[in-house]
């Protein structure tokens, strides 16, 4: 199993990730939480996408291309993975295209704007393990306490409504073509192109769970 997540920031890729990779015990390669590892730990790379991270815009590229390409040849990929957050641009599309990635579906998670704004604000995050929270509509057993481990639960700092706003026009500008990207690839060459499906993401967290389990089976 190899697939893609797709969707808005905040749209709830991370959250359907969790389950997802559950099921079919696959990893989930979500392209944001590795590159906020690398600014947590101070690494060369964090250091050159912390400040485009912050303001949302996106990483370069080939920053993100080679980052995929090594992190999908390691062992635990052989079964499958889950791409959270990536592709995220024609270009990155086009790299595994082009490099025989071979993909089995593309699950695109649509939800308006003005939901996702608000989704966003009350956001929390295990910063460890990237388990995702909502203080209203997903939330921990204990507040702002991690339910695995306990620990302090915190607030992305891209996730500030200004900032939202900007990820979003990022969004709709670079990574929304690749709905079309894939569906035209669909009709054209059914069999070699991932299969595609649009859930509509507004509901509980368990009913969209249900929608996309239903669409992978
Ligand atoms: P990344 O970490 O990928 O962030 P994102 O795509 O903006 O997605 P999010 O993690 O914000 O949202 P999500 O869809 O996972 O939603 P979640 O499940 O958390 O990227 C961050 C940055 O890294 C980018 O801006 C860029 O700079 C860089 N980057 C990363 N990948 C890149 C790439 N490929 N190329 C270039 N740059 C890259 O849910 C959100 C909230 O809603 C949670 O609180 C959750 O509990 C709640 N929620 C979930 N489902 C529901 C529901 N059904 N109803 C109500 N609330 C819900």
């Amino acid at each position: 199993m190899r697939l893609i997540l797709l969707g808005a920031p905040g749209a709830g890729k991370g959250t359907q990730a969790q389950f997802i990779c559950e099921q079919f015990k696959i990893p989930q390669i979500s392209t944001g939480d590795m590159l906020r590892t690398a600014i947590k730990d101070g690494t060369e790379l964090g250091l050159k996408v912390k400040e485009i991270m912050n303001s949302g815009g996106l990483v370069s590229d080939d920053i993100i291309i080679d980052l995929v390409k090594e992190r999908i040849s390691q062992p635990d990929c052989e079964n499958g993975f889950l791409f959270d957050g990536f592709p995220r641009t024609i270009p990155q599309a086009d790299a595994m295209k082009e490099g025989g990635v071979k993909l089995d579906h593309v699950v695109e998670i649509a939800v308006p704007d003005e939901e996702i704004v608000s989704r966003l604000a009350g956001r929390r995050v295990h910063q460890a393990s990237g388990r995702v929270y909502h203080v209203d509509h997903n939330p921990p057993k204990e507040p702002g306490k991690d339910d695995v481990t306990g620990e302090t639960l915190i607030q992305r700092e891209d996730d500030q409504e200004s900032t939202v706003r900007n990820r979003l026009s990022v969004y709709h500008d670079q990574t929304a073509p690749l709905v079309e990207y894939y569906q035209q690839w669909a009709a054209q060459d059914p069999q070699s192109a991932p299969q595609y499906h649009r859930i509509e993401g507004v509901g509980s967290v368990t009913d969209i769970t249900r929608q996309v389990k239903e669409a992978l089976s």
